[in-house]
């Protein structure tokens, strides 16, 4: 259930640059969150920055299990973001491999255990292999009713709003005539992940303090939270001080806490 957009004041109707107030409960529906430390993990310990992806993968399996289990509906990952191209080629390469591997590794465990895998990004710049497995995992988890697994991969925020833009125009042209008549619901339609409601948590581990280009239209309203726990050292004990964090918010969407306690 939602509240309404609009709002009286001194007898006009006022309009949210936001469309809903969602409801909102002590356990987040969906949670975003930027892997970040892997590097640091490795060096810390005298090995190849690559070891750290291999030991980050393992934190993905607890926290992928740890939100099936408290019944979070939608997990998105950010893997590689289009600007992580940039790294030595050999990383990229070890990292797409990593991306293979793992498809072809774990999907048939997470369609045993009722995930819906979805990958959103600029797929293009894939090779085929990888392209092929991650259309083949969509298909497969599609029906599934479990956790909702989104990997943003060669994802970036701005790249999202521009091809939002570019597929909105292209499937009602005539709003590039009457650019006053857009609104934010025609937008969002066109963007990725636009069935899904937007993250209530948003959790960055490593110690950095930025979105990085990540879900730039989708946090507007997300609660933040930084941790400096390296992404290979994020187990469940580390997802549960988030959780505890994340049920301290107070989320106001614009209103007064007198107001909140007034609608509690
Ligand atoms: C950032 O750490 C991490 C990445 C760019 C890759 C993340 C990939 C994984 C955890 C494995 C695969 C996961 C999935 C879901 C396919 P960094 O390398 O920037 O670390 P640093 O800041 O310490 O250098």
């Amino acid at each position: 259930m939602h509240w309404a957009v609009s709002c009286s004041f001194l007898g006009r109707t006022v309009h949210s640059s936001t469309q809903i107030i969602p409801q909102t409960t002590d356990m987040p529906r969906h949670v975003a969150v930027i892997m970040d430390g892997n590097g640091r993990w490795a060096r810390a310990r005298g090995l190849p920055r690559v070891a750290g992806h291999k030991k980050g993968v393992d934190s993905v399996r607890s926290l992928v299990s740890d939100c099936g289990r408290k019944g979070i509906a939608h997990l998105t990952l950010f893997a590689f973001s289009s600007e992580n191209w940039r790294r030595p080629p050999d990383e990229v390469s070890w990292l797409m491999a990593l991306f293979v591997s793992l498809l072809e590794r774990e999907v048939k465990s997470l369609h045993r255990n009722k995930v819906r895998l979805r990958v959103i990004g600029d797929l293009k710049a894939f090779e085929p292999k990888l392209q092929d497995l991650i259309h083949d995992a969509e298909a497969l988890t599609s029906q599934n009713q479990g956790l909702n697994l989104t990997i943003a991969a060669n994802y970036g925020g701005r790249w999202d709003l521009l091809q939002a833009m570019q597929a909105m125009l292209a499937s009602k042209p005539h709003l590039a005539l009457h650019p006053q008549h857009i609104g934010e619901a025609d937008l969002s339609a066109f963007l990725t992940m636009a069935d899904a409601p937007e993250p209530d948590l948003f959790i960055r581990t490593g110690g950095e303090q930025r979105i990085s280009n990540f879900l730039l239209w989708h946090l507007a309203y997300t609660e933040l939270y930084f941790t400096d726990t390296l992404w290979p050292d994020f187990d469940e004990a580390a997802f549960a001080c988030a959780l505890h964090s994340y049920r301290a918010r107070e989320r106001r969407f614009g209103r007064t806490s007198e107001q909140l306690r007034v609608e509690s």
